[in-house]
């Protein structure tokens, strides 16, 4: 338990109990650099909520949530079982904390699974014989992917990994991701960069154009690629002042 990792960090942060000394450590530090993580983290969140609701409200049905951590302030399946009880979730993350956890909150659940695998690894996702025997992949899927790209460096070729996962949607499937930029905050952004090098994740953050060629071959829904915050806003609480603050993008794209 003596390394932090970006799961449990992420998890302190939103205020969730699934973390030990090395992870808060690492969060007090992400603090320290930039004190209002605790704020970003949740209008992240808040990002990956109004997207599952977007999709719930086009007809989507089936959730593959690769990087879906510990499902600790809201969870995908209980937002898309309010509106379809027979909805399914697939959740996947390469952290076994993460993934022990989940277990234990699904446990019972018939329209939910977790397993723990690496995104870099999509066929070994698709092909697992949880998801498919929970997911229908000649059906329509919302693939979310929040926060987590930017856990992964270019050498380890994440846009290789999503075009798999995108060829094995069906038509009319969304792809929703969220991502960390150093646009807006370069400093503090590269600092915490830095200083995630000792942690089992690594931080890649990423320009707008960058995030933008995950989307190859999808169709952007409006508002397109925007600062977190901008992406459909259900309230005006839900849109800061400066928005750029997040330090996020989000969008969400749909497989012609
Ligand atoms: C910051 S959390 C985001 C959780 C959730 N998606 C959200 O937006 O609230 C990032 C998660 O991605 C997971 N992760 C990092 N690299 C991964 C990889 N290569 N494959 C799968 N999961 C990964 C981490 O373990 C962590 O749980």
């Amino acid at each position: 338990m003596g390394t932090a990792t970006l799961a449990r960090a992420y998890d302190y942060l939103l205020g969730g109990s699934h973390n030990f000394a090395a992870d808060r450590e690492l969060a007090k530090r992400i603090v320290t650099l930039m004190p209002d993580a605790r704020r970003q983290a949740r209008v992240n969140r808040a990002f990956l909520h109004r997207a599952v609701r977007f999709a719930l409200s086009v007809g989507v049905r089936q959730f593959l949530d690769i990087g879906s951590g510990i499902p600790t302030v809201g969870n995908v399946h209980e937002i898309a079982r309010k509106v379809d009880p027979g909805a399914r979730v697939a959740y996947v993350d390469i952290d076994p904390v993460a993934v022990a956890h989940s277990r234990q909150i699904l446990a019972g659940n018939p329209n939910a699974t977790v397993i723990r695998e690496d995104l870099c690894e999509p066929r070994a996702i698709l092909g697992h014989p949880d998801v498919r025997g929970l997911l229908d992949l000649d059906q329509p899927i919302a693939l979310l992917m929040v926060a987590v790209l930017h856990a992964v460096r270019d050498e380890r070729d994440p846009y290789g990994a999503v075009a798999t996962l995108k060829d094995a949607l069906a038509p009319g499937s969304y792809l929703v991701i969220g991502h960390a930029t150093y646009e807006s905050r370069p400093d503090e952004f590269h600092k915490i960069m830095e200083m995630t090098e000792s942690t089992t994740t690594p931080l890649a953050m990423r320009a707008h154009a960058e995030i933008l060629r995950f989307f190859e071959g999808f169709e952007l829904v409006e508002p397109g690629l925007v600062w977190v915050p901008e992406w459909r806003p259900e309230s005006p609480e839900d849109v800061p002042e400066r928005p750029e603050m997040s330090a996020n993008y989000g969008g969400v794209g749909r497989k012609p």
